[in-house]
């Protein structure tokens, strides 16, 4: 990490330090709900709200990485909103193959390792080069791991991995009776990843929205009306403090 970044960081967030927490959450999903709100009050086009949700998204990252979070998956671009007006999407996706172009240069010195996981084969040429680009890049590093999920669907993610499955005992490689949570974790998109701890949506809605569905059997969730463009590494220690109170039981019982 250059001086500069040291010294600017000093400066950057003030907020609440890694030791503020008694437990950090290991893996942390968000869905950054509220762009096109956020725009709307302004009266702006909602493509302005993407973009100040992209700049928001930076600062959650740094943020999290700062305090040792492993894991942050963020919902991008649902399979379901291709039904958005062509304009937005058309928007969304410039805006994400500049998010990807920059990000090495934005999160300069965090050490992010950033992985697409999703449907990338149905997404614009462009935006497919620059993931395979910025994945290779910062495959080498070994901090935060940013899992954005793009073209992504819980649902489509798991009839693949039923696909998978299928296959692989019509080839005689899996017998049925062997085929166990283990097995099919393995096939989703989120193979070696570990379930999100805590989820976070954000401006009042409540839902999980086809995100992650059967890696939350277990996940803590937390809501804020917030707007995500509003929202900064204090949020996510509001969430965190929420969190550390929460008692994660697995179906068990208390200690
Ligand atoms: C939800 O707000 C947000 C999205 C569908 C896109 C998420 C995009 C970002 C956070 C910014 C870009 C991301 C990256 C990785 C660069 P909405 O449009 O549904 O808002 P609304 O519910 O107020 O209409």
């Amino acid at each position: 990490m250059g001086l500069w970044t040291r010294i600017t960081r000093l400066f950057r967030r003030p907020e609440i330090a890694k030791g503020d927490f008694s437990t950090i959450p290991e893996h942390i999903a968000i869905i950054p709900d509220g762009n096109g709100r956020w725009a709307k009050k302004r009266g702006l086009p909602r493509s302005v709200g993407h973009r100040e949700g992209s700049m928001a998204l930076k600062k959650v990252v740094i943020y999290c990485s700062d305090i040792g979070v492993k894991y942050l998956s963020v919902f991008a671009f649902s399979t379901e909103n291709w039904k958005r007006p062509k304009s937005e999407v058309d928007a969304l996706m410039d805006l994400l193959v500049e998010f990807l172009r920059n990000a090495e240069k934005e999160l300069d010195g965090s050490n992010v390792r950033i992985k697409v996981i999703g449907d990338t084969l149905g997404l614009p040429a462009e935006l497919q080069q620059e993931i395979l680009r910025v994945e290779k890049l910062t495959g080498v590093n070994d901090g935060l791991n940013l899992i954005i999920c793009l073209n992504y669907g819980g649902r489509i993610e798991l009839l693949d991995a039923v696909k998978k499955i299928a296959h692989k005992v019509k080839e005689g490689k899996l017998e049925v009776e062997d085929i166990d949570e283990k097995q099919l974790e393995n096939c989703l998109y989120t193979a070696g990843i570990p379930e999100p701890d805590l989820l976070i949506r954000t401006s009042g809605e409540q839902r999980i929205s086809n995100y992650l569905l059967w890696q939350c059997a277990y996940t803590e969730f937390w809501f804020t009306p917030e707007l995500w463009p509003d929202v900064n590494g204090s949020h996510i220690a509001e969430a965190l403090k929420a969190f550390e109170l929460r008692n994660r039981r697995f179906g068990g019982i208390s200690q």
